[in-house]
């Protein structure tokens, strides 16, 4: 290696280390679950996406075994040249139905979607209209674009509605709204009832980011458009499999043509290998799943009600959140640190949340509520949260 690379590359971590922002990722012995095993110790998990708990779901592992023998191991290509399975057909027919769209795109992750259609439908002379605390991957799409890019204040609609007006006056080819659905860090929602409304009376494009909404939000968990019942004005629904649904994979739910559109353009999806036949017979699974039963949906919802209650009894402050995304406050990011270590210690794993992913003052550990917590995980963790809040300070 490059000594004056390696030296510099050095620095810059120390400098990480000492704001305490360097990611030492945790390592799981066994699957992703509620009772999981974390480098030998048994916790209850309380910071995954699998809010369904489908990513060690018996349905999925067994699709993904025949799938391995019925299709191989891989997908040996990319997806225009010799990558494309009946499985992947039959996903993307899946979730167009799962979504009520005409037709739907499945890319390789949620971030190649948004960092790849984003940057396809939008070219100089266009403006893009963006919340400022959507996710990372559109805010990495949009840098690819040569369109004007405009930042509205955090769900605030009347902010919209003056970055709307300023960019009809500068009369773009296209305007296209962009929004996280539900907002990673804070659990809250965008009012996308409001953002459409305003998007079809400025002659906008409306993109949204559904990420944490599959799987949680709206009738079986389609997502936030069915939340709102606003099923055929969204010209684009952006999600991933790597939440709920228990896989891995993003997906765009949109027209026919749109879809032809992105799988000639969309640079993230033409260039890179396909996912094997595992992970995507596992995803048809799931969607199999929810479209049948919907008592997982019920069950998260349920186990996020009584949790934000008990919390909310004991005092913590639980921010903005409507969904099962959790943030615990503590405003001050050396007490998130110190809880998130007090709360393995004691058997829970929660992580904290704080600058840059978050502004300086709102720290938090985030706790995420899954439909596979028993009432006895939530009351573990619900008790242990108690004692590390007592000793911290953040409840008397
Ligand atoms: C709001 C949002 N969008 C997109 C993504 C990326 O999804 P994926 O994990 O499928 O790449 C995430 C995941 O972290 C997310 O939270």
């Amino acid at each position: 290696m490059n000594d004056k690379l390696e030296q510099e590359l050095k620095s810059e971590l120390a400098q990480l280390e000492s704001q305490n922002l360097l990611w030492k990722p945790r390592t799981l012995n066994g699957p992703s679950c509620v009772r999981a095993k974390i480098e030998g110790k048994d916790v209850v998990m309380l910071c995954s996406n699998n809010y369904l708990g489908l990513a060690n779901h018996r349905s999925l592992r067994k699709a993904a075994l025949s799938a391995i023998k019925s299709h191989g191991a891989g997908s040996g290509s990319v997806r225009p040249i010799a990558g494309t399975m009946d499985l992947h057909l039959r996903l993307e027919e899946l979730i167009a139905k799962f979504k009520h769209t005409e037709a739907a795109l499945y890319y390789n992750s949620g971030f190649t979607a948004n960092s790849g259609a984003l940057p396809a439908l939008l070219r100089e002379g266009d403006i893009v209209i963006s919340d400022e605390l959507n996710h990372g991957s559109i805010i990495d799409g949009l840098r690819l674009t040569k369109a004007e890019r405009q930042v509205y204040s955090h769900n605030d609609m009347s902010a919209l509605e003056t970055k709307l007006k300023e960019a009809s006056a500068k009369n773009p080819k296209r305007i296209l709204i962009v929004t996280d659905g539900v907002f990673s860090m804070d659990g809250d929602i965008a009012p996308l009832d409001q953002i459409v409304k305003l998007s079809e009376q400025y002659g906008a494009i409306t993109y949204v980011d559904d990420a944490h909404g599959d799987g949680v939000l709206g009738d079986h968990g389609r997502g936030i458009v069915s939340h709102f019942k606003l099923e055929g004005r969204v010209d684009f629904e952006m999600g991933t499999f790597s939440k709920a649904f228990g896989t891995m994979g993003g997906l765009i739910a949109t027209s026919k043509v749109a879809r032809e559109y992105l799988l000639n353009k969309s640079r993230t999806w033409l260039l890179t290998g396909s996912h094997g036949p595992a992970t995507v017979a596992a995803s048809i699974a799931a969607l199999e799943l929810l479209e049948k039963d919907d008592r997982l949906v019920q069950k998260l919802w349920k186990n996020t009600k009584y949790y934000k209650k008990q919390l909310k009894s004991l005092g913590f402050d639980l921010g903005k959140s409507e969904t099962p995304i959790t943030p615990i406050m503590t405003y001050d990011s050396a007490k998130a640190q110190q809880m998130s270590k007090l709360l393995f210690d004691e058997g829970v794993y929660a992580l904290p949340i704080v600058f840059p992913m978050v502004a300086k003052d709102k720290a938090r550990i985030r706790t995420m509520i899954t439909a596979e917590h028993k009432r006895e995980d939530l009351d573990f963790a619900i008790e242990k949260i108690e004692k590390v809040g007592r000793t911290l300070g953040l409840i008397s």
